[in-house]
């Protein structure tokens, strides 16, 4: 209780200046400064704190400084007869004792809220695997029975645990609204907990530097209302729908008998590669290529076309298409929601 009201107090007169120094106020920005989960909360208001204490130290060195370098006070000094007593004491206060304490202050705060942010406040939270490929997030629900790609759902106001492993390389999870960054390293299962407070869209982003793409290495972390989520569980645990309307059922035909098959399932079809995203409800996602582009028919176009052209060194070939194929293949997937 303590420590949140400390966090209240620091961050409303933070905000504040923020707010005069910036017109960039703006909800969506992912900013870790804009915290909408508990976690992220902690970690703005430590910040916040570390700035107002930084603060003050640089404006009593800065006033210090500029009395000895006063001329009228440099005037008095060398009229001065060897050095006062309290210069030592000043000394001895100033560049030991204060220094000292004020780190210690910071030093328990931070360890304070590494402990909290290091475990959920309540057990038995849900749990989210996450994989790291290079350059997209492989997600699933174990309890569920559910893979899927570059969405994480979670139900708002209530934790979420999330277990971290990596297929190649080093990568980091990290949500600025919502927590602070955990890395995903081969060979092991790092453990970290996301909740958010408010239903909404919270851009993730890889954090660690992994190669070629790295930038574009996005991930959304779509918080639903319970009700929402509960929909959204049970929809994406099922097979994929059966395709509506004659162009997606000939986009089924063209899809299911091209390379596609080789890399990605469907679930309830036969295609069932596992180097690329599943895309059994692949519809239903907010991008194409981990962030790289929105999802759209025009976009998915360009994306199975030659997605080299928009995300160059990715695993994806281009896939020759005819036209009429293209349009079918697009119609089918686009209705897998
Ligand atoms: Cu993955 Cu950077």
């Amino acid at each position: 209780m303590r420590s949140r009201s400390r966090h209240c107090w620091v961050r409303s007169a933070g905000t504040l200046v923020f707010a005069l120094g910036s017109s960039a106020c703006v909800d969506t920005s992912p900013s870790t400064l804009h915290p909408e989960g508990p976690g992220a909360d902690r970690i703005a208001g430590l910040w916040w704190f570390m700035f107002w204490v930084s603060a003050i130290v640089v404006a009593v060195v800065t006033a210090l400084i500029l009395m000895g370098v006063l001329p009228g006070r440099r005037r008095r000094t060398t009229r001065d007869k060897g050095t006062p007593r309290w210069a030592g004491r000043l000394v001895v206060l100033g560049g030991v004792v204060v220094p000292v304490a004020v780190l210690a202050v910071l030093w328990v705060f931070t360890l304070s809220d590494m402990s909290a942010l290091s475990q959920p406040r309540r057990s038995r939270a849900m749990k989210v695997q996450v994989v790291g490929h290079q350059w997209w997030w492989e997600v699933r629900y174990p309890q569920q029975g559910i893979v899927t790609a570059n969405d994480i759902h979670i139900p708002v106001g209530r934790p979420v645990e999330v277990e971290l492993t990596t297929d190649d390389v080093i990568h980091s999870f990290w949500v600025p609204q919502l927590t602070g960054k955990t890395d995903l390293i081969s060979g092991r299962t790092n453990r970290m907990w996301i909740q958010a407070d408010r239903p909404g869209v919270y851009r993730g982003q890889c954090a660690e530097y992994c190669g070629l793409q790295h930038a574009n290495m996005i991930f959304y972390v779509v918080a639903d209302p319970p009700e929402t989520f509960r929909l959204w569980l049970s929809r994406e645990g099922q097979p994929a729908p059966t395709p509506t309307g004659s162009a997606a059922t000939r986009g089924r035909e063209v899809f299911l008998s091209s390379a596609c098959v080789g890399c990605h399932t469907i679930r309830g079809t036969e295609a069932q590669g596992k180097v690329g995203p599943d895309l059994t409800h692949v519809g239903g996602r907010i991008s194409i290529g981990a962030g790289t582009l929105s999802n759209t028919p025009s976009n998915l176009a360009i994306w199975i076309s030659d997605s080299q052209s928009v995300k160059p060194g990715n695993l994806m070939p281009p896939i020759p298409l005819r036209p009429d194929e293209l349009e079918t293949v697009i119609a089918f997937l686009e209705g897998l929601k």
